[in-house]
């Protein structure tokens, strides 16, 4: 037993490393996906217009044109500033980061999933301070989230992401909040264990079904000494909120602030 252990742990930890290197691929794929799709999107609009603008000639017709041809192109942009986002944040540093720009990113990289399924996407993005973070994994927490909101709707929807300063706890929160099938209480004390999933495999998009999702959020969070906890009802959603330390404003640029969390536990909080 005792010379196992070290060999299992080192698969473990070696494990761990892979997922991550995974999940990591997981936003990349998004985005891929995204920009291909999309662009050819954007593309055959600003051609179908441009040559309905130029056939015909009244303003109406041709004001038309135009604002679709503006809508196209500044979808487009939101695209490719995204993709640099996800470019920019490959590091693996933690730095002072903002929350409500990663939410709008990683939301472009959903957006055409959402629609599809008719969810509806409520944004209460506020003026929060920085948090010290590593983009990149707390991407891929927001993307676990809005996935795993997403399969709960199935069809019809909605989903409130919410950032906010709670200035006692001196956190920023990160709350993604669904009206899908929530959780029953038995299942709710297990969906943070490796592995555990009620879900058969991934669905058509090929997500969903390994049951590592949130556990890796859980991982994630604990490396940024946040807390993550739910809130389900069954029949009417489920509610994670996230809640990472806020950088303290003159210190945070020079060093990694290891800040003190609020202790007051709730019953279903995860740990
Ligand atoms: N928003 C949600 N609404 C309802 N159930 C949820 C929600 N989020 C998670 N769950 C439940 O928790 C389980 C575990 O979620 P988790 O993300 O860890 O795994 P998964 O989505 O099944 O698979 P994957 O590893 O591919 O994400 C899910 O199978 C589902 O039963
Ligand atoms: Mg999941």
């Amino acid at each position: 037993m005792s010379e196992t252990t070290p060999d299992l742990e080192k698969q473990i930890a070696i494990l761990k490393q892979q997922l991550a290197q995974a999940q990591k691929m997981t936003a990349l794929g998004e985005l891929v996906s995204t920009t291909t799709h999309e662009f050819n999107n954007v593309l055959m609009t600003i051609i179908n217009y441009a040559k309905l603008g130029l056939r015909y000639k009244d303003d109406a017709s041709r004001v038309k044109a135009f604002e679709k041809i503006l809508a196209a192109g500044q979808r487009a942009s939101k695209i490719t500033n995204s993709v640099l986002g996800v470019a920019r944040n490959r590091s693996d540093a933690f730095e002072p980061t903002d929350l409500c720009s990663l939410v709008e990113e990683s939301l472009v990289l959903l957006e055409r999933e959402f629609n599809k399924y008719r969810i509806q996407v409520d944004k209460q993005l506020g003026k929060v301070p920085e948090v010290i973070a590593n983009a990149n994994q707390i991407q891929q927490v927001l993307l676990n989230l809005l996935i795993n909101a997403r399969q709960a709707i199935k069809e019809r929807g909605q989903v409130l992401i919410k950032v906010e300063h709670d200035e006692s706890a001196q956190t920023v929160d990160l709350i993604v909040r669904d009206n899908g099938a929530g959780i029953p209480a038995e299942k709710l004390r297990r969906i943070f264990d490796p592995f555990f999933s009620t879900k058969v495999g991934p669905d058509e998009t090929g997500k969903g079904g390994t049951g590592l999702g949130l556990s890796s959020c859980r991982d994630i969070i604990d490396a940024h000494r946040g807390k993550i906890r739910v809130e389900s009802t069954v029949g009417k959603g489920t509610c994670f909120t996230i809640k990472l330390p806020a950088a303290k404003k003159t210190a945070a640029r020079v060093s990694l602030v290891t800040p003190t969390m609020s202790t007051n536990a709730t019953p279903s909080e995860t740990r």
